[in-house]
């Protein structure tokens, strides 16, 4: 196999996504390396959410081909959905977490779901909590923290089950700047410990700031790649 191709984990080709007459995106293609950070940054209502919600089959594309770590998207069954997303974290904006479950077992849940057993999940959620900075507040409940609090639950449960890929959706577009900056530098220490890492964003200075492959889109198109 080419050298090239071995390092790919993500590639797009020819992908279009339609709602109806809309098209959200149009003939996307794109190749993502292991381990690259990239940032796909546009206008509102560019396509940026939808090409994250394709990469993990949250929306199915309308045409062309998805492959991910060699699965091709369009040929996985339902009952593989769960095993392709595991290969991801997913970080969001709003930030979704359950409103009604600790912060503890917001990031545990994840490691349920994959079949771990209690005492293998209390080290693992600790030691993420810790790492992102909100260990303290395990026991609370999401809706006491603040917007730089909740946004590191949510990159917690992002890591916690140690995926490939990272996805994060305009992840500081709702922070402070001193909070969106921390959770810049959670982003870089995921992508330093071996993650790849796209992130859909608006935020000029956190893209000038920070290395990574800017991928713009407009229209649904890719405008730019540099
Ligand atoms: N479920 C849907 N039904 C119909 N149209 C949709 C749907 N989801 C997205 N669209 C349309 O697709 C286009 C791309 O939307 P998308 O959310 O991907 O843009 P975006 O680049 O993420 O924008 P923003 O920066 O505002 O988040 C928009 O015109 C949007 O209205
Ligand atoms: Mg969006």
């Amino acid at each position: 196999m080419h050298a090239e191709r071995k390092n790919t984990i993500i590639r797009m080709f020819n992908v279009s996504k339609r709602y109806g007459k809309m098209e959200a995106l149009s003939n996307l293609s794109l190749e993502v390396r292991k381990n690259e950070f990239i940032f796909v940054t546009g206008p509102s209502g560019a396509g940026k959410s939808t090409m994250i919600k394709l990469l993990y089959k949250g929306e199915s594309a309308s045409s062309g081909a998805i492959l991910v770590d060699g699965m091709n998207l369009a040929r996985i069954s339902r009952k593989q959905i769960p095993m392709l997303r595991r290969q991801f974290g997913v970080i969001f904006q709003d930030f979704k977490l359950i409103p009604t479950k600790t912060v503890f077992q917001n990031v545990a849940l994840v490691l349920a779901v994959a079949g771990l057993k209690p005492k293998e999940i209390y080290p693992r959620v600790m030691d993420v909590l810790e790492r992102v900075g909100i260990d303290d507040r395990a026991e609370e409940f999401p809706p006491v923290l603040s917007g730089g609090e909740k946004q590191r639950v949510a990159v917690a449960r992002a890591m916690v089950g140690g995926p490939k890929i990272v996805l994060a959706d305009e992840p500081t577009g709702s922070l402070d700047p001193d909070s969106a900056a921390h959770i810049f530098q959670l982003l870089r220490a995921v992508h330093e410990a071996g993650a790849t890492v796209i992130v859909a964003t608006h935020d000029q200075q956190m893209i000038n700031n920070h290395d990574g492959r800017v991928v713009r889109l407009e229209k649904g198109r890719m405008a730019r790649e540099n």
